[in-house]
């Protein structure tokens, strides 16, 4: 068996961890073609062909508009439910042992939809997912950080008393959109016990990532891979051990990189920062947490110790207790013990 074929099998079954997705970005054609049936919704596709056809993108605003465009056809709690479901069922197939989920409530209010049909479709699909599969996870709200930041705090509130929320995010249009617009609230869910994370530093320059560290106290920086412009902020990152949770293919999609192998990944984990790999909207960049895995590793010629690097990364950076934490680093080590390599 070549490496590259031994490689991808080692991947397709070792116990992973997923810190950066967005359940709207799982939807996939069919879904959305069903879904915007049975809802009566209007799109302007008019089958899984040109569906795909339209999923090409200039830059994460191009990518923004058919993504909110899709999230229309969201309506029902049972919406919600089988979309976080249909991604659950994947992660076991995927051997995802753990996944921690970005949310956008303020799109879906947006469209009348309240906040109980959304928290509510997509926790019955998680603990379900827990008690029948034995994956665990983690639903992270995400502000929309190209909207106002007026009703954010109430917004939270209003979540936290519905269901189990574990933490914050930012995402949406970055540039132009500095954090600094959401201290209140970020600050306000340090207050709470909460967890938070922020986009930066994909599109937007080295300061937002600066600025998401200082301004909103984050724990992870989702993608940052801009960080290699500013050797001060890689030595405050280095220092802090702060996790960038990036993703290959979105970023080659979005035109962040021209191509997997212009991808800084590579240049990311020599630096010794401590990088994990995600999907992010796996629906809409051509593949799921495996798939980035394997061509990135491939294409920028790294190794099976990369890989291992990787993933003890994304547990050490999840948000799970010690006891778990440990209990899924001895699941990986079994899993690297009991492999057999081919030479
Ligand atoms: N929302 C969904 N995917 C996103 C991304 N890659 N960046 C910012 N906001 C997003
Ligand atoms: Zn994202």
């Amino acid at each position: 068996m070549n490496d590259q074929k031994q490689l991808a099998n080692f991947v397709q079954h070792m116990p992973k961890v997923e810190l950066h997705l967005h359940i709207e970005g799982t939807l996939e054609p069919e879904m959305l073609l069903t879904f915007a049936q049975r809802n009566d919704i209007a799109l302007p596709y008019k089958d899984i062909e040109s569906t795909r056809a339209a999923y090409q993108f200039n830059d994460l605003q191009s990518f923004l508009d058919v993504y909110y465009l899709g999230t229309l056809v969201l309506r029902e709690e049972r919406d919600f439910y089988e979309l976080a479901q249909a991604y659950l069922q994947r992660c076991k197939r995927l051997g995802i042992m753990h996944t921690e989920i970005f949310f956008d409530p303020q799109t879906h209010l947006s469209h009348g939809v309240a906040l109980e049909v959304v928290i509510g479709g997509i926790h019955s699909a998680l603990k379900e997912a827990e008690c029948e599969w034995g994956i665990s996870s983690a639903m992270i709200l995400c502000f929309e950080r190209d909207r106002d930041a007026e009703s954010t705090v109430s917004l939270l509130h209003e979540a936290l008393r519905i269901g189990d929320i574990v933490g914050i995010g930012l995402d949406s249009a970055e540039l132009g959109n500095p954090p600094r617009k959401f201290q209140e609230v970020f600050q306000r869910a340090k207050t709470l016990g909460l967890h938070r994370v922020a986009h930066a530093g994909e599109e937007g320059p080295p300061e937002y990532i600066w600025e998401a560290l200082d301004v909103l106290d984050v724990e992870r920086i989702d993608h940052g891979v801009r960080c290699l412009e500013d050797p001060r902020l890689v030595q405050r990152l280095l220092r802090e051990r702060i996790p960038l949770t990036v993703c290959p293919f979105s970023n080659v999609e979005l035109k962040v990189f021209p191509n997997l192998k212009s991808h800084n990944m590579g240049n990311l984990l020599d630096a010794g920062l401590q990088v994990t790999i995600n999907s992010d909207d796996p629906a809409y960049f051509g593949g799921y947490l495996n798939e980035n895995i394997i061509s990135t590793v491939n294409c920028l010629e790294r190794d099976f110790n990369d890989v291992v690097l990787l993933q003890k990364n994304a547990i050490e950076a999840s948000f799970c207790s010690r006891d778990e934490k440990i209990g899924m680093l001895a699941r990986l080590e079994r899993y690297i013990a009991s492999f057999k390599f081919v030479i």
